[in-house]
């Protein structure tokens, strides 16, 4: 077993690793720590090699700069209108619920160009996964990604009738290299990538966030005149200091070690990025708010050739909601918080008022 205390071994026999500088080179080692986990098709997420440089070569640009840039005014639109109702009901209400899932599956639609008519469907979709990723039960969990599949499936069969200009007419418009058109299972994988996953990390990040800046009521005025680039470097750290997007596995794909600790072909280690995120040999003082100090060795969005693409979109959204909130008001808390339960992480609940 490993003497590094930030190493350790699950129930599942699996290794865990919070320790920043093995969960950085494990990540960035494709090589030796392969992304094929599941027994499910995951693109871009289980591929390796050729065929993940592949698949995010095609991806990327759907979620670049220019592709963000586009989107911001719609962005800021729905950012603006979700807050002044909420501010005009003039009550509590919930930062994860009400605001971070309702403003997830909007701007996710928005960017996919989703109609209206999912966002009741997905919003039950966001809060089931919930539930069943808190039971971490293997059958609730299937069914649940089963649900997701329908959803997408439907959605695929209705454009085919009827194409948009919008990104996912464009995604199934993708070929591989040798020309071959994408099959529908890996569209479906990739819409669930790109969307069922981040539905919910989006809406978790909003609840950390909102929970910080009401507890931390002396950084909003400032944050609230704050540049893009300052806001998103003290979101970025916000989210450092309590990760809500929890850990990632790999295959061990040779004899090796972790930490100190063997590890042999086949093996199953988790990047525990939270831990990592709060590791004091590289954040002395883990809550200590500092972006400009933390923000190169900062694991939120992963690091290595599976770095997070949606970063700068996650990015975006997170900025005209909170810059959309510091507007409208003072964020204050409205009860006690209720923290999600492992190996969920961030919040169920944040109720807050804007005042
Ligand atoms: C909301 C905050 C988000 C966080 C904290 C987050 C975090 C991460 C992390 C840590 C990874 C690395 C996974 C690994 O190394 O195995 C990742 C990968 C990924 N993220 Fe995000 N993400 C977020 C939002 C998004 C958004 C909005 C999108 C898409 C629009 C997105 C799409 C993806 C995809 C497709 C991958 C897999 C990349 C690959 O395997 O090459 N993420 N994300």
């Amino acid at each position: 077993m490993s003497t590094n205390e930030r190493i350790s071994v699950d129930g599942h026999g699996r290794v865990v690793i919070g320790d920043h500088a093995e969960v950085t080179r494990i990540a960035r080692d494709a090589a030796g720590f392969s992304s094929a986990v599941s027994r499910h098709l995951q693109v871009p997420n289980g591929l390796d090699g050729a065929a993940h440089a592949e698949m995010r070569h095609l991806l990327d640009p759907f979620m670049d700069a220019d592709a963000v840039a586009q989107l911001l005014p719609e962005l800021e639109r729905i950012a603006a209108d979700l807050v002044a109702r909420l501010d005009a009901a003039d009550a509590p209400f919930g930062a994860v619920a009400d605001l971070g899932a309702r403003f997830a599956v909007r701007a996710q639609s928005a960017w996919l160009g989703w109609l209206p008519e999912w966002e009741e469907p997905l919003l039950q979709w966001v809060a089931d996964n919930r539930v069943a990723s808190r039971t971490g039960h293997p059958r609730a969990t299937a069914e649940i990604a089963d649900r997701f599949d329908a959803i997408i499936r439907e959605l695929l069969r209705r454009r085919r009738e009827q194409p948009r200009d919008d990104v996912t007419t464009r995604l199934m418009g993708l070929r591989h290299s040798d020309g071959s058109a994408l099959r529908d299972d890996e569209l479906v994988s990739i819409l669930r990538n790109v969307t069922g996953g981040d539905l919910g990390s989006l809406a978790l990040c909003t609840g950390v966030i909102v929970h910080w800046l009401a507890v931390h009521p002396e950084h909003q005025d400032h944050l609230a005149a704050a540049s893009d680039a300052d806001l998103d470097a003290a979101i970025d750290e916000i989210l450092r200091a309590d990760d809500p997007f929890v850990s990632n596995r790999r295959r061990v794909t040779r004899q090796t070690e972790v930490g100190g600790c063997p590890v042999h072909a086949g093996q199953i280690v988790v990047l525990d990025w939270r831990a990592a995120n709060r590791d004091p040999a590289v954040f002395v003082e883990p809550d200590a708010f500092d972006p400009a100090a933390h923000a190169a060795a900062n694991l939120v969005y992963g690091t290595g050739p599976h770095v997070c693409p949606g970063r700068l979109l996650a990015t975006a959204e997170l900025r005209v909601l909170v810059r959309a909130l510091l507007t409208a008001g003072r964020i204050e808390p409205a009860g006690d918080p209720e923290r999600e339960q492992a190996p969920v992480a961030g919040f169920r609940a944040v109720p807050v008022r804007l005042v």
